[in-house]
């Protein structure tokens, strides 16, 4: 076999923004990381399944039992359960890593210094789970300086555990997973959501609705992000948008998704970011079609 003379084959490449060497370098970091301590990130991913098991089935169990209801915002809900859940999960954390990080949804940020930092939903479609609409899931991503390196979405209801390292795949229940091949948006299914707070976005995420629901096979909105993002890494959904989500609406699913062979990016297609609020993601394919379709709306 004949290999090409590297010294002749050196591609003229735009000079990078120190931004993106910086982001080079961490994920340079964290491949290496998970390559040289494969015994370490399979323990921390342990963990987080275990963490997200444990915390699916008091979810589960406690439904019957539905305490209070009560209210963050006009019909953004939180129970007694999405409390008890995010209890079983840090205490499973912290057991574990007392020196982790932790940033969770009903009880925020505590400054811990560090490389690592774990991102928590203790329940993703709370709603859903108020309801009896079986559609929602535990969502914890793990990151080391900023780079989510582990991610586990568990859904209870149909016990499937999603859970993807950086650089080594995404699987369900221990199958590997993929993103659809779907080539174009007119043969797609999408999801998304809509904020809770009924201001400009709302209105422009009805308006993306819209457009979205003309050009493909449908749209879904199922209201649990974490596991829309998990079925378009499944191949379920072909695609996904969202305006206001949270970084622990997103954290895992993103990896999820990138690590099924999809694309993830804010809606103009820059890299995505978990505190972004707007998340574009897709089966790679149909990528730029969304973006187009969302630029046709001008003032993201
Ligand atoms: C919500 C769900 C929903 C999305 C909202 C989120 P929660 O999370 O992910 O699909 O539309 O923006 O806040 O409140 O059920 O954890
Ligand atoms: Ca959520
Ligand atoms: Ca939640």
């Amino acid at each position: 076999m004949v290999l090409p003379d590297s010294s002749q084959a050196v591609e003229e490449r735009p000079a990078q923004s120190g931004e993106e060497l910086f982001q080079q370098l961490a994920e340079g970091v964290s491949q290496t990381l998970i390559r040289d301590n494969p015994s370490v990130m399979q323990e921390i991913l342990s963990t987080a399944q275990n963490a997200a098991r444990q915390a699916g089935a008091h979810i589960l169990r406690a439904r019957p039992e539905l305490g209070q209801i009560n209210y963050k915002g006009r019909v953004d809900l939180v129970t007694n359960v999405d409390r008890e859940s995010e209890a079983i999960i840090l205490e499973v954390i912290r057991s574990k890593y007392p020196d982790h990080a932790i940033l969770a949804e009903e009880s925020g940020s505590k400054p811990v210094s560090g490389d690592w930092r774990w991102v928590v939903d203790p329940i993703d479609g709370t709603t859903n789970f108020v309801h009896g609409y079986p559609f929602f899931c535990v969502s914890i991503a793990v990151q080391f300086r900023q780079q989510t390196i582990v991610a586990v979405v568990f859904d209870p209801v149909q016990d499937e555990m999603f859970s993807a390292l950086l650089g080594q795949g995404a699987y369900l229940n221990g199958k590997v997973l993929k993103v659809s091949t779907t080539p174009v948006l007119s043969k797609a299914l999408l999801a998304t959501g809509f904020p809770y707070e009924m201001g400009d976005r709302w209105h422009r995420a009805m308006d993306y609705f819209k457009l979205f629901y003309y050009r493909t096979r449908g749209v879904r909105r199922d209201g649990a992000a974490a596991l829309d993002l998990c079925y378009v890494a499944a191949g379920r959904f072909d695609g996904f948008w969202e305006y206001d989500l949270k970084a622990w609406d997103v954290a895992a699913g993103m990896l999820l998704v990138t690590e099924a062979g999809g694309k993830v990016s804010d809606f103009c297609g820059n890299p995505g970011d978990i505190d972004d609020g707007q998340l574009l993601a897709s089966n790679g394919f149909i990528h730029f079609s969304m973006i187009e379709v969302l630029a046709s709306l001008s003032g993201n």
